[in-house]
């Protein structure tokens, strides 16, 4: 039986085709996902919805969509997505881990070098035509070989950034709700330290973990305060774990070096004092925007949309 299929956008690859040939699809327009008026005029008939991280998911939004089954994120993060609101109406939801893992990792490392060695400030300006030759101490960052990583949650991707600091020399320390098997930390010669503590002996702090009601905030006032003088902050997790007006304080009067930010508290909003300052290299939340990611990410909540509706268990539950 045909069912009705609400995808939040036109996604990549030919994964949304291969859903069409069973079932019946509305693409929601750009941004507006389930704000937009595709999904408000067929609200009551949809069968499942494929959201992105943009598109909040809870119970007035199920009120409106009484039919669905199921709703595929398409993300790791499901912080968009009321959880218990989707229980209680026996909705299934899915995300789409493993397959940005690597995409993810490498963004992260790459906001990591270019804030550590002023990258994107040295391009400002060349471009500028600033560049007046060579000089000693002439745009001098921080070392990244020899430097101590702090990964906050040693997840999937939180491994993948550990991998990448092992082959630039970088030792590394990690906290996180749970201890990783001594054979990861083993392979990644990864210490396991506490949270504060990992603040302090970090030179660079990565965070990996995702958006729950114990990590908001979690890079507090407090923390900042604890950081090493010229330390590096790097998020591609999400920008409300990270409190935003006290990191412009701390890249302003210190101890903060810099910070390398692909997310934001309040998106697509960035916040007026990170703007100003040349410490900080900003990326528009595309940790898993590299073309293989993005499509395996369709591939994979297309997948679990099928596997629902099939009456089968889809291979990404999340929330039990
Ligand atoms: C993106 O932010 C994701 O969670 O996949």
């Amino acid at each position: 039986m045909r069912n009705r299929v609400f995808v939040s956008c036109p996604l990549p690859g030919s994964a949304v085709a291969r859903l069409e040939r069973e079932h019946d699809v509305v693409i929601g327009e750009g941004p507006r996902g389930v704000r937009g008026d595709a999904f408000a005029r067929g609200a009551a008939t949809f069968d499942a919805i494929v959201s992105l991280v943009t598109d909040p998911i809870d119970a007035s939004l199920l009120e409106r969509a009484g039919r669905v089954r199921v709703v595929a994120n398409f993300a790791v993060g499901y912080d968009n997505i009321d959880l218990a609101a989707c229980a209680a109406r026996g909705v299934t939801v899915t995300n789409t881990p493993g397959v940005l893992t690597e995409a993810t990792a490498d963004l992260a490392f790459g906001l990591l070098l270019a804030s550590a060695r002023r990258i994107a400030e040295g391009d400002r300006l060349v471009r500028r035509g600033a560049f007046d030759g060579w000089r000693p101490s002439f745009l001098v960052g921080t070392p990244v070989h020899g430097a101590t990583l702090g990964v906050v949650g040693l997840g999937r991707i939180g491994q993948a950034m550990a991998r990448r600091a092992r082959g630039f020399g970088m030792r590394v320390v990690y906290a996180g709700r749970t201890r990783a098997a001594p054979e990861i930390e083993k392979a990644l010669g990864a210490v396991h330290v506490p949270l504060d503590e990992l603040f302090e002996r970090a030179d660079f702090v990565s965070l990996h973990c995702p958006l729950t009601p114990e990590t908001r905030g979690l890079v507090s006032r407090a923390r900042l305060g604890r950081m090493k003088a010229g330390a590096v902050l790097v998020n591609t997790a999400r920008g409300a774990c990270v409190d935003e007006a006290a990191l412009a304080e701390a890249l302003v009067a210190g101890p903060l070096g810099a910070a390398g930010l692909d997310v934001f508290e309040d998106e697509p909003r960035v916040n007026q004092s990170l703007l100003a300052l040349e410490n900080v290299v900003m990326t528009p939340h595309v940790g898993s925007a590299d073309r293989s990611a993005r499509e395996a990410m369709a591939a994979t909540a297309i997948d679990s949309v099928l596997a629902v509706l099939a009456g089968q268990r889809p291979a990404h539950p999340v929330g039990g």
